[in-house]
């Protein structure tokens, strides 16, 4: 179909099919994602590791790179959680092998044995089209289990990577088992923790009909070709290859099946590709998310390109093949904050850029940002020189510093993938989400928000130190500097210093964040102790705070409460007449007791800065200066609109221990200081 938007109307011009119009009435804007998701399906629930650095690229030509990558992250001190292979691991482009020179089975299996123990993943790529090739034991087992899409009544030949492939029909329920059993064979001998399904619109290098040319080498050079070498045909007989309203396929009024399977090819039970085509990277997602969970009963990652209404069930998704310029990198923060509102909250973009090559300066932006997208990945095309983070140090450093903060804000993002599960919450989602009425923020892609609080404004542009960033009414603190705030009653618009190495964080008042300590990978980070930032409105004598955290054994396949392997915790802060409390209120403490998890520190800002901070109690019983618990206030710098100069502290309370997985309750006063 085509559809125009013109402002004030939609046109919808099709060329078959019936209309359903659903209309999800909110009224709130979490409201109509919760209503939409709950109807197409929640999204899925990631592993805590995928919500750490991936690095990828296409051309790690052999194992010892690969290696060498993982190693110079360690001694570049930059977080690494997976390390991908896209097609380079393979036997001539063929799904589920391995390319015995460069990736021999033992040295691999090795190299994983040792990330795997460090608690690193690793994934790998595969394509829907499978080679034709008679010595091809999935090309083999496709064939006798009639697995591939037909063209008069034959397998429908096309070229991708390895050549010819055919491709399965995911709607066949042979073909899901099938699948499922060329997975379960691979993984016995690749243990993978996730798989990358990509090409799946599908993405053909050919239209029409097509033959293997005879006497002719094809692909033909070295190298990844892309263009057309089979000897193919423009189907055009029938309604269904040339409909008669051409609707603006590929940007160029190209036939609707160019290069792509061609429409009047047929699937399962007769259904034709005319109608099928939009469903064929969902109905991959579906078949390989049913493999990988029927594996080990884990939980499992798929990162998909072509996604479906429905999708985020399944899958996470990266948003193709962009390119490593300003345009782009601004560009992928409207893409990422769309497909949370589509229910595919685990997105992101490649970092960096695919192609062409970034400039350094660029690669140290798109860090800042990407750091701060759901799903975190560096990618480069197969003629991109390599852009791995540590490749400049200037941009390992951004690195250091913005995936730092990443590693410390991961049970945030763990909690948010929770609320996304059980909801459909976006976890990156634009500021109108929590700004509904203030209308300045409606068209606002150049900032965003991680959950309800937290908004990130990046430098998005080339040779900027500074960058100008709109703050909604009420107080923003620094996530990077806590004691800086700023406040305004009707929103302000304010010019940020961002050198290079610094990205702009802020937290917004009512919040309490959970964070950790970070670390080099989330095995690790996870264990560490937690901190709490309570956020009042500055200056506020009447005021409180939420926040939550979830927490599981992300192995399992569901994530939920109530099955022993996971908690679940509400915190609460209050201030009224002078005193001051923050409180938990857990379920089912269990799971978070048994790793002894703990709370280290609680730093409440935007206290009235008249106040002293004394007569600490915890659980009800004075905390003495024998307990060594440290308890300190900070005076805290303010940005104001006008009015009165608001004086505000911080006050936070150090070296405590209070089981994450119990019920605690800290109160003190702030009494007038001298
Ligand atoms: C496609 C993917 C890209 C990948 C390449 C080679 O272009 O979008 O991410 O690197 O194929 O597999």
């Amino acid at each position: 179909m085509d559809v125009f938007y013109r402002g004030t109307s939609l046109t919808y011009k099709v060329i078959g099919g019936v209309f359903d119009f659903y209309f999800f009435a909110g009224p709130t804007p979490l409201g109509v994602i919760d209503q939409y998701t709950s109807f197409v399906g929640r999204p899925a629930p990631m592993p805590y590791w995928s919500l750490g650095f991936h690095q990828c690229r296409w051309g790690y030509h052999n194992l010892s790179v690969v290696e060498d990558v993982v190693a110079n992250y360690q001694k570049a001190q930059i977080p690494l959680d997976v390390i991908w292979n896209d097609d380079d691991h393979m036997d001539g482009h063929k799904d589920f092998t391995l390319n015995p020179i460069n990736y021999p089975h033992s040295k691999l299996s090795a190299f994983l044995d040792k990330i795997h123990s460090i608690g690193m993943k690793y994934i790998v790529l595969i394509d829907p089209g499978i080679a034709v090739n008679s010595s091809y034991g999935v090309y083999q087992r496709g064939i006798s289990n009639d697995v591939f899409i037909k063209y008069e009544d034959e397998p429908y030949l096309a070229q991708v990577w390895p050549g010819a492939v055919y491709f399965p029909d995911f709607l066949n329920p042979k073909t899901v088992s099938w699948w499922g059993d060329e997975i379960r064979r691979f993984h016995e001998l690749v243990p993978v923790d996730g798989l990358w399904i990509d090409m799946n619109e599908a993405s053909n290098f050919c239209s029409g009909k097509c033959t293997i040319p005879k006497g002719k080498q094809c692909p033909t050079g070295t190298g990844p070709g892309w263009d057309c070498c089979l000897d193919c045909k423009n189907i055009t007989k029938t309604r269904w290859d040339a409909p008669p309203y051409k609707i603006n396929a590929s940007g160029l009024q190209k036939p609707v099946g160019f290069k792509t399977i061609a429409t009047s090819a047929v699937h399962y039970n007769g259904v034709l590709e005319y109608d099928a085509h939009s469903l064929y990277g969902f109905s991959q997602s579906i078949a390989t998310h049913k493999a990988l969970q029927g594996l080990e009963g884990k939980r499992p990652f798929i990162l998909s390109r072509s996604t479906y209404v429905g999708s985020g069930q399944y899958a996470a998704h990266w948003t193709g093949d962009n390119q490593g310029t300003w345009e782009n990198l601004r560009y992928s923060i409207s893409t990422m904050l769309n497909f949370g509102i589509f229910g595919v909250p685990m997105v992101g973009s490649d970092i960096c850029g695919f192609y062409p090559q970034p400039t350094e300066e660029l690669c140290n932006r798109w860090i800042e940002v990407g750091a701060f997208y759901p799903f975190s990945r560096d990618h480069a095309n197969y003629y991109s020189p390599r852009q791995e983070l540590y490749q400049w140090e200037s941009v390992a450093e951004s690195a250091r510093n913005a995936l730092g903060m990443r590693y410390k804000l991961l049970p945030y993002l763990y909690t948010l993938n929770y609320e996304a599960h059980i909801s459909g919450a976006p976890i990156a989602r634009p500021l109108f989400f929590s700004f509904p009425t203030y209308t300045e923020v409606y068209g606002l892609s150049t900032q965003f928000l991680l959950g309800s609080s937290l908004m990130v404004s990046p430098v998005l542009e080339q040779g900027k130190s500074e960058v100008t960033a709109l703050f909604p009414p009420g107080s923003w603190y620094s996530l990077f500097d806590i004691t800086q705030t700023i406040t305004s009653k009707g929103g302000l618009k304010v010019t940020l210093d961002a050198p290079l190495h610094v990205v702009n964080v802020h937290l917004y008042q009512n919040t309490i964040l959970p964070m950790q300590q970070g670390g080099m990978i989330s095995k690790e980070a996870r264990k560490t102790p937690f901190n709490l930032i309570v956020t009042f409105p500055a200056g506020v004598s009447d005021g409180e705070a939420r926040g939550n955290l979830f927490i599981d054994d992300d192995e399992l396949p569901e994530m939920k409460l109530g099955n022993g392997y996971s908690t679940y915790i509400d915190f609460y802060a209050t201030v009224a007449k002078g005193t001051v409390k923050v409180w938990s209120e857990v379920q089912e403490g269990k799971f978070a007791l048994a790793q002894g998890l703990y709370i280290e520190k609680i730093s409440v800002l935007g206290l009235d800065g008249s106040g002293q901070a004394s007569a600490l109690e915890i659980d009800g019983k004075p905390v003495t200066n024998a307990s060594n618990i440290e308890l300190s206030t900070t005076k805290q710098n303010v940005l104001e609109d006008g009015g009165d100069k608001v004086k505000i502290v911080m006050v936070e309370i150090k070296d405590l221990s209070l089981d994450v997985g119990k019920n605690f309750a800290i109160t003190w006063n702030m009494g007038t200081k001298g």
